[in-house]
């Protein structure tokens, strides 16, 4: 078994540092800056911030499973005196993540999701059809950058008779303490899965009532114990493999350093499949749902 294969399975994470290269992370780079700049330019559907209240009551966000779409962080927004919220920071700095199809719409993002040492990575922790339901770039910037509470991945992205889901989480800073590196608590992935983020009602389109719920929790917030927390810090170019069950999460970035990260998250469809009342659907697209071996 590799050190990989073997971290995962006691601690329900592992690290490995030097992953990409440095070529590889500004390509990366570069593209979420263009992306970025692309959405200023257009800023068709206003700027809609990143969090769980708007979440889930937002076609924007429900609907964005097979498109690529921006959220804003909160902490970037003053009440303007018209009322109306006003950006506190540059608008390339107030962005919390783009989502959630890049491994299929965007080809910089496709070419590194499907690369050979990617799916190196899911045949040592023997996944036999790792299949990408979702990307992000996340991008935690200076003093805005909001906290990811704690978490078990498998929440968002369940799968049935098993869980079987692992996240990959390629750091395109170097993340620290203070920038809000992750957090885990090791060996929590042998923890039941503790509640959901599921579809209340199928499509928003049937919702004519904005203001109605279109997603949420099946079960209320879960109380971990603070004092098992490990904080991770890896230097830019590591990859952090995750698994689906393990608790985790990650504080704001206080710091004055960003910490830009690409992740994708994958299923193994060998052995189990999609939850159709899982947060995110593919919508009229399921080529959206990517299987890394198919060539
Ligand atoms: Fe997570």
């Amino acid at each position: 078994m590799s050190k990989l294969a073997e971290d995962f399975q006691r601690d329900g994470f592992a690290v490995i540092e030097n992953f990409l290269s440095e070529r590889e992370i500004e390509k990366l780079r570069d593209e979420a800056t263009r992306l970025i700049k692309e959405e200023s330019t257009k800023n068709e559907h206003g700027r809609q911030i990143f969090s769980n209240d708007n979440n889930a009551k937002s076609e924007y966000f429900v609907n964005s499973g097979d498109k690529i779409r921006y959220f804003f962080e909160k902490k970037a927004f003053v009440e303007g005196p018209d009322g109306k919220p006003q950006l506190l920071v540059p608008e390339d700095q107030s962005l919390a993540k783009i989502g959630h199809a890049l491994h299929i719409l965007n080809p910089v993002f496709r070419e590194l999701t499907t690369c050979d040492k990617i799916k190196s990575v899911f045949r040592q922790v023997g996944f036999k059809c790792p299949t990408v339901a979702q990307s992000m770039v996340i991008f935690k910037n200076p003093k805005v950058g909001g906290e990811y509470t704690p978490h078990q991945d498998a929440s968002f992205l369940c799968t049935e008779p098993e869980i079987c889901l692992a996240g990959v989480w390629l750091a395109l800073d170097d993340a620290t303490v203070e920038n809000g590196c992750l957090q885990f608590i090791p060996g929590s992935q042998e923890l039941p899965l503790a509640r959901r983020f599921v579809r209340v009602k199928q499509q928003s389109d049937n919702n004519p009532d904005a203001s109605d719920q279109l997603l949420d929790w099946t079960a209320p917030i879960v109380q971990y114990d603070e004092s098992k927390f490990v904080h991770v810090p890896v230097k830019r170019g590591a990859l952090v493999l995750i698994h689906g069950l393990v608790v985790h999460r990650s504080a704001p970035n206080n710091s004055e350093r960003p910490r830009w990260i690409y992740t994708f998250h994958a299923y193994d469809k060998g052995r189990a499949s999609y939850k159709k009342d899982n947060w995110l659907q593919t919508g009229n697209n399921p080529n959206t749902f990517m299987s890394l071996y198919e060539d």
